[in-house]
């Protein structure tokens, strides 16, 4: 918004890192494209720092051709401020301040969109959703896997606070046709699970 503030949310990034690690731990070769990470990362991986929606999109397209395996754990800012001050807002007596926004580019959609092969490129999607219940759950995930165009979507409900900034987590991993697999833990055991629905994924198309 100008030099000391700025549009956040209450990700930690700690479910992107616990993926980062189990991923060097079997042996692939990782970028990591962060943003305001609260836990530090492993050592061996590639970093990529970004700080809006629109550098992580070009960041991911520069990176894109070189992957296998593309996960979007990001929690993007869907918006952005149309206008930023190159000098602290200040108050103005008036009582209230008014910021327009405008929408960001959807990142994990367009890598979809524009993924080649084969080998075909294994896109995760993440989706946070305040549901009902498991069945609002799903109907939410199936609808958002679609409209993303990515292989597979991790689905947390984060009614109530959930998830953000805690150790543990709590997912539900689904295909355009199918649950793929639920997983309850430790963000670290999470990742695993995580990364076992993507070596199905990928054995399922080799075959
Ligand atoms: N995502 C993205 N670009 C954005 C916003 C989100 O690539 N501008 C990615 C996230 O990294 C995540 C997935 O899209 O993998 C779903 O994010 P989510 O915030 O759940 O969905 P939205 O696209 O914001 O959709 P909605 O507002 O309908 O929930």
């Amino acid at each position: 918004l100008d030099p000391v503030r700025f549009l956040g949310n209450a990700s930690s990034g700690r479910q992107g890192v616990a993926l980062a690690r189990a991923a060097r731990l079997r042996g692939a070769q990782v970028t990591v494209v962060a943003a305001h990470l609260s836990e530090p990362l492993p050592a061996g991986v590639d970093v990529v720092q970004v700080s809006s929606t629109a550098d992580l999109a070009e960041a991911m397209t520069r990176l894109q051709p070189e992957a296998d395996v593309l996960v979007m754990a990001v929690a993007a800012a869907d918006f952005t401020p149309a206008e930023t001050s190159a000098a602290k807002i200040k108050k103005d007596g008036s009582g209230t301040l008014d910021l327009q926004l405008t929408e960001t580019i959807d990142v994990l959609g367009s890598l979809s969109a524009r993924r080649s092969g084969p080998p075909r490129q294994v896109i995760v999607g993440f989706a946070a959703e305040t549901a009902k219940d498991d069945d609002d759950l799903l109907a939410l995930g199936l609808a958002k896997l679609a409209r993303k165009g990515c292989d597979l979507l991790v689905l947390n409900n984060v009614s109530g606070g959930a998830v953000f900034g805690q150790p543990d987590n709590t997912i539900t991993i689904i295909d355009p046709d199918r649950v793929v697999l639920t997983a309850s833990g430790d963000k670290a055991a999470v990742a695993h699970r995580i990364w076992d629905a993507v070596v199905a994924t990928r054995t399922q198309e080799d075959s």
